[in-house]
């Protein structure tokens, strides 16, 4: 038996003013996004804005339900809008931020599993990795330069 480790990669910004102007206008679409939000089961409101390489930005926002399960995160909500209205177009970065009245989010807002699962087919679709940055109202900023760092040992169409 052996220990193996894994090594993800991300970058990290004390607070969003040190973003780019670019990853700073889509991280500001991100929050705008969160408008759309259809949350009032949990209270917690996601927004995603997806820059794609023709420019444009398309944003999502969570879309909850009575019945609980049947609920789509921002992440998928903005990237069915993708495949819907530019199916030919490459997605070069995600940011995805969140609030909720209960506190102050103050920490960077990951992905859940399933949406990680999803931008990664879509990384493996366009054969181009996608930049994922992630915040919260405040405080840090985390980028990734692939979902598959945010997924160390993902399933994909190689085990099928
Ligand atoms: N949510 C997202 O929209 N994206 C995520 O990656 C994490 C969770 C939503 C789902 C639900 O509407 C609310 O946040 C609370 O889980």
């Amino acid at each position: 038996m052996e220990i193996k480790n894994l090594h993800i990669q991300y970058q990290y910004f004390n607070s969003k003013s040190d973003l780019s102007d670019d990853d700073q206008i889509l991280l500001h679409s991100a929050f705008d996004a969160k408008k759309g939000s259809h949350s009032p089961y949990s209270k917690f409101k996601v927004g995603a804005a997806v820059l794609l390489e023709n420019g444009q930005i398309i944003k999502g926002s969570n879309q909850e339900n009575a019945s609980y399960p049947i609920g789509l995160c921002a992440e998928r909500t903005a990237l069915a809008a993708v495949v819907a209205l530019f199916p030919q177009d490459k997605i070069l970065t995600i940011a995805i931020t969140a609030s909720t009245v209960l506190s102050v989010v103050d920490q960077p807002v990951a992905p859940c599993g399933i949406c990680r699962q999803t931008i990664l087919e879509s990384e493996f679709k366009q054969h181009q990795n996608i930049r994922l940055i992630l915040s919260g109202e405040s405080g840090a900023v985390f980028i990734f330069n692939t979902v598959k760092d945010l997924l160390p040992l993902f399933f994909d169409s190689e085990h099928l």
